[in-house]
């Protein structure tokens, strides 16, 4: 696991959207290939929402080739009530950009005759069909969930219908009028699993109001009583965090993080420095040779490697890795700016 510390919520969120943007340029989706997004709702990523509208804007990105599966949705509650999940996403993202409908998927909490269970295996099974989520964008609830996957939750678990934790519906009230009993008592959610299947999870988490679900999972044991540890098990995750999101952690944790990222990023200024002199330096025939000499390093110690991480991603230099301290850094992540 990677933790990613930014000063504020902005920045969190733009590096975030910046990482997303350079992962699906890096894909090169087609329609017979399409690069396939987990997504989630919540206070946190709409930001991040912004910043990706704005970067399609610009046309720095298109989601024509993208594929989207939602993390959650209430049970019962209309799909076009203004505080659905099916709302959320399109008045705040799917809406200003360039997605066909037809590839968007999101959970139907209405089912035919009620029959959630039908309905979280036929969200597996598209899952599946499509060929895996490449990367799985999340937040967090306050208590460690990810997804609705509640304190308690399986790490096993696959899609399906959990109840609400009374404090997940009191931080979601203000969403209902502040009334923590106008929040649906039931979601459908992907499972621990389902997330863990993904290529790669990125997480946001910001606010004082997360220390403490951040200090457990990067800090704790991996338990089912914070269900975003089980990241520490994935061979590509990613937390992205402002500052009072690690209030709760050690200093010493957040100063190691802090280091990884100091590191990679001289590392990547040298690789980009010796690759520069050696491309300028050698004649065509030979720069297969060279280019094998400063990939430098796929990994030492098993962490991100090409194969977990990128293995539907088109070959691109970006993509090469470096080992650096413990961790090894896809070299696409230490040319994100703030
Ligand atoms: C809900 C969603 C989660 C989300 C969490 C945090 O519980 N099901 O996916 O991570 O809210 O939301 P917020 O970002 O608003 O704090």
């Amino acid at each position: 696991m990677r933790l990613v510390i930014r000063p504020d919520p902005e920045a969190a969120s733009r590096y975030i959207a910046n990482y997303i943007v350079d992962r699906i340029n890096a894909f090169a989706p087609s329609a017979e290939r399409p690069f396939v997004l987990g997504l989630p709702t919540g206070s946190s990523p709409l930001l991040i929402y912004r910043f990706l509208i704005a970067a399609y804007a610009a046309g720095r990105v298109s989601f024509r080739d993208v594929v989207t599966f939602n993390m959650d949705e209430y049970v019962a509650l209309p799909r076009d009530h203004p505080e659905s999940y099916h709302s959320f996403m399109f008045t705040n993202f799917f809406s200003h950009i360039d997605i066909p409908a037809s590839q968007v998927h999101i959970l139907d909490g209405n089912p035919p005759d009620n029959d959630y269970a039908a309905e979280c295996l036929r969200y597996e099974a598209a899952i599946r069909e499509v060929g895996g989520i490449e990367l799985f964008l999340g937040g967090v609830g306050s208590d460690g969930h990810i997804a609705f996957n509640e304190p308690g939750s399986s790490l096993a678990s696959r899609t399906r219908i959990k109840s609400l934790a009374p404090e997940t519906r009191r931080a979601n009230a203000r969403f209902f009028g502040n009334n923590p009993e106008a929040v649906p008592q039931m979601a459908l959610t992907v499972g621990v699993a389902t997330v863990m299947d993904a290529r790669e999870v990125v997480i946001v988490a910001t606010g004082a109001s997360k220390a403490s679900a951040i200090q457990q999972a990067v800090e704790g044991s991996v338990s089912h009583m914070c269900t975003l540890s089980c990241l520490q098990m994935h061979p590509c995750s990613l937390v992205v965090v402002d500052e009072e999101a690690t209030l709760e952690c050690k200093v010493k944790t957040v100063q190691y993080f802090r280091g990884v990222e100091q590191t990679a990023r001289e590392a990547s200024q040298v690789q980009s420095a010796v690759a520069a002199t050696a491309i300028a330096q050698t004649p065509p025939p030979r720069l297969h040779t060279l280019n094998t000499n400063v990939a430098m390093a796929d990994a030492a110690d098993g962490e991100l490697t090409p194969d977990s991480m990128s293995s539907r991603i088109s070959p691109s230099p970006k993509m090469k890795m470096l080992s650096v301290r413990s961790a090894t850094i896809p070299f696409a992540l230490m040319r994100q700016q703030s």
